[in-house]
């Protein structure tokens, strides 16, 4: 496939850096694009060339010559007719994973979560630990159109996510600093590997520079794109936004692994030493960046990957499922299971679902697996997502604004490099839905997964970790919860002077000494 890179040298021979003018392309290479596109059946995206502007041209070919079309015809049939099951619909092959794959923090010796804990701060101390996070999304459910990292949940600091995540990425620099008994000149760093999308790019660059990076240093923090990939028409088209655009979207958050090599984070990696990677979604505000014990507990059994989940809450909860599926490790997506699989019981507790261990999207990967990226990235496979995709008619020139869906956006899962391992290569850690998962998923005033939860959820945990340290919550109003900043706890640790204290709720600790 030809690159952005060679496009643009093909458009400016003279070199680089001429990219913000661009020229037409020359006949020639307009006339080898538009064979390529027809040989592929895709070429009424050229319907309107001859009309558009010299500018507009230049974009459209650039944009046109970024995409093989024979290869998005061979993803779109793939994704469309996907190989038919054995057995008739049921879906074959799925199995709990067994317990050799998984722990559990809920039951595991305390003893055991403690060396977890402390391996893991030892090797963040030692600038072996990286944060990926995935915010390529575009929050179509949550109904704004800013990065939902940006997204304020309404705690009394009004932090938003990304401004959370952060400081929980200081507070465990700092924790694991002073546990090795870094003086002056030594610095323990977790770089920020922050994936966005062509929609969500700009404003999030914005975000964090107007924030001066929420206290990190800047060269810590890594803002990278992944790609997209055109909408096809439910008659396998390519659809045309406007007369000189073609309609794309982002290619879903198993995008991550190419992106993570063109982007040159897998350099940045590289060339800094580390080789334990926490990957994790921006819609969880509960989420444990850099968790030492996950971090701890997968390198100590040196897997490839490790996976966290949660019990799920009820048969039709919008998660995915952690399981077996033919002997390998998988996921079952939430919207690609049938309803005899989502409901059936476990044989030995008739009241537990079978399936039951939602994922949550925190991965752990060896730095080892993710250098394999580029021998399987290109076989993941694409799933399809039903939109109502606006676009130019190519007969008439009229715009379109579907009331039903009318075309399919291709995606890939970032799970779907599970059962590329074997199953000794991968573990799974069961870990409490209270202290470590609470989506953003929903509108304000949806009762699930929306603002409100997440803000409940993160002051719930605060009053039970202030009470655990001896405080006493008096509440006044509508909440009794308690906002602890990351900057002072991480995890509920470093509480004490709380002890004997009276906390009046709402309440937010942002300082120490608070
Ligand atoms: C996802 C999981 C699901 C899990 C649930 C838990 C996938 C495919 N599904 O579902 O199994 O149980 O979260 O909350 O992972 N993203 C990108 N680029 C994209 C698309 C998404 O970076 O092109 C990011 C989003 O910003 C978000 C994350 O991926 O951080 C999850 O995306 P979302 O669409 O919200 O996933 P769910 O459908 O909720």
């Amino acid at each position: 496939m030809e690159t952005i890179k060679n496009v643009l040298h093909k458009l400016h021979p003279g070199g680089e850096g001429q990219e913000a003018a661009l020229k037409e392309p020359s006949p020639s290479a307009l006339q080898e694009l538009k064979e390529k596109y027809t040989k592929a059946g895709q070429d009424q995206v050229f319907a309107f060339y001859d009309a558009l502007e010299a500018p507009e041209k230049a974009t459209l070919y650039e944009q046109l010559s970024s995409f093989d079309p024979e290869h998005i015809n061979r993803i779109a049939d793939r994704a469309l007719n996907p190989p038919k099951p054995k057995d008739d619909g049921k879906q074959a092959g799925l199995e709990p994973l067994p317990e050799s794959a998984t722990a559990s923090i809920l039951d595991s010796k305390p003893e055991d979560v403690e060396k977890w804990y402390q391996t893991g701060l030892d090797l963040i101390a030692e600038n072996k630990v990286g944060v990926v996070l995935m915010a390529g999304g575009q929050g179509t459910r949550l109904g704004s159109s800013a990065p939902k990292g940006c997204f304020n949940i309404g705690l009394p600091s009004e932090k938003s996510l990304f401004q959370i995540q952060a400081e929980r990425i200081r507070k465990v620099q700092q924790l694991a600093s002073k546990k090795a008994g870094h003086g002056e000149g030594k610095q323990v760093v977790v770089p920020w590997y922050v994936m966005t999308s062509g929609p969500t790019r700009g404003p999030t660059e914005k975000y964090f520079q107007e924030n001066n990076y929420f206290g990190l240093e800047k060269e810590n923090v890594f803002i990278f794109e992944q790609g997209v990939l055109p909408c096809i028409s439910n008659e396998g088209k390519i659809l045309l936004e406007s007369k000189g655009k073609v309609a794309v979207a982002p290619d879903g958050n198993g995008g991550i692994y190419q992106a993570l090599v063109t982007s040159n984070v897998m350099q940045d990696m590289r060339k800094r030493g580390i080789q334990h990677i926490h990957a994790y979604c921006v819609d969880n505000c509960l989420v444990k960046v850099a968790d030492p014990v996950f971090i701890g507990f997968s390198a100590s059994k040196d897997v490839d990957i490790a996976t966290k989940v949660v019990r799920k809450r009820n048969a039709t909860e919008s998660v995915g499922l952690i399981l077996l599926k033919n002997g390998r490790p998988d996921v079952v997506e939430y919207s690609e299971i049938d309803k005899e699989t989502a409901e059936a019981k476990d044989a030995k507790q008739p009241d537990v679902l079978k399936f039951r261990a939602a994922n949550i999207v925190n991965h752990y990967y060896s730095f080892r697996f993710l250098e394999s990226i580029p021998d399987w990235a290109h076989k993941l496979p694409h799933h399809v997502a039903r939109k109502k995709i606006p676009y130019v008619n190519t007969s008439t020139g009229e715009t379109i604004k579907p009331e039903k869906p009318n075309g399919i956006k291709l995606e890939q899962f970032v799970f779907d490099v599970f059962p590329m391992l074997e199953l000794s290569k991968f573990a799974c850690m069961e870990v409490k839905r209270e202290d470590e998962f609470s989506p953003l998923k929903n509108a304000k005033g949806t009762g699930e997964d929306d603002p409100d939860t997440s803000k409940r959820d993160i002051m719930q945990q605060g009053k039970r970790w202030a009470q655990a340290a001896g405080a006493t919550i008096v509440s006044e109003g509508e909440s009794d919860g308690v906002e602890v900043s990351p900057l002072i706890s991480y995890g509920g640790e470093g509480l004490e002077n709380l002890k004997g204290k009276t906390i009046t709720a709402p309440a937010v600790l942002e300082k120490q000494w608070d």
